[in-house]
């Protein structure tokens, strides 16, 4: 592959953008300076560079954020910043079928909802993750205004009616963490489901905060505005092990932020 088709697949601007960045001694390449565009490379697990930011070469790109409070999970935020805004531009380039699209969250949080959010720009893990019939199931840690009792928990655990659906919706499971919080755990994501579940039960949620998704808790490291990649283990435990890992490969998904450790991005 060029190296100019390269930068250009992982969000670096157009075919003409990139090879000016080749040109003018941006991009180095397994730590070797590289002034032509046609350069061919192997792209995979390619370290490199670009304006000094270290990043190895993801076929598909998959990362966590800590989503602070005070910012909204999409691109044309109407209030509070967006999320997109915590990410490098490259992750909010990246090209798909044609199209400048970017990673995209893989559900949303409310805007006051801090926790663990994932990125990508694979369609079929979005779709995966987000379908009900995987049953993948979310932790949140909810904190009360009122003090929780047996009857709301036994609510909660038997099924509450939400008013956009007659079915009853249940938590997985449920228990109380302190006098004011309990965690919950879901596995569908309605509209506002925790709010409206714990207002249900007879409470009111003034704290929300994912701290996993599957077997992907939020690592303790990572500061609210921070990203990093997962690591291949970390999208295959979350694909379940089974179908859809046989395409992910080991270099594509070294872990990195863009290389290695994660960081702040803001
Ligand atoms: N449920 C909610 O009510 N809000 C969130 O942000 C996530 C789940």
């Amino acid at each position: 592959m060029q190296l100019q088709d390269l930068l250009f697949s992982q969000g670096f601007g157009t075919r003409r953008v990139c090879a000016g960045l080749i040109q003018q001694g941006h991009v180095a390449v397994a730590g070797h300076p590289c002034t032509e565009p046609a350069t061919d490379v192997e792209p995979e697990g390619l370290h490199y560079t670009v304006q000094g930011v270290p990043w190895v070469r993801q076929a598909k790109a998959y990362l966590m954020l800590h989503k602070p409070a005070g910012t909204e999970c999409s691109q044309k935020p109407s209030a509070w910043p967006s999320i997109y805004t915590l990410l490098p531009a490259p992750l909010r380039q990246r090209p798909n079928k044609g199209a400048v699209t970017g990673v995209q969250a893989v559900g949303r949080l409310d805007q006051d909802t801090t926790g663990l959010l994932l990125l990508t720009d694979d369609g079929q893990f979005i779709h995966r993750m987000s379908s009900p019939r995987h049953h993948v199931p979310k932790v949140y840690e909810v904190g009360t205004d009122e003090p929780v009792t047996e009857a709301q928990l036994r609510r909660l655990l038997e099924g509450v009616t939400l008013h956009d659906d007659p079915k009853p919706v249940k938590a997985a499971a449920c228990e109380q963490t302190g006098e004011r919080s309990l965690r919950l755990t879901l596995t569908e994501g309605k509209y506002h489901q925790v709010k409206r579940m714990v207002a249900a039960a007879g409470n009111a949620v003034v704290a929300l905060h994912r701290s996993s998704i599957g077997a992907l808790a939020l690592p303790a490291q990572l500061a609210p505005g921070q990203w990093r990649w997962l690591t291949l283990e970390e999208v295959a435990a979350l694909y379940g092990g089974g179908a859809g890992t046989d395409r992910l490969s080991r270099p594509n998904l070294a872990s990195g932020s863009p290389t290695g450790a994660s960081h702040a991005v803001n």
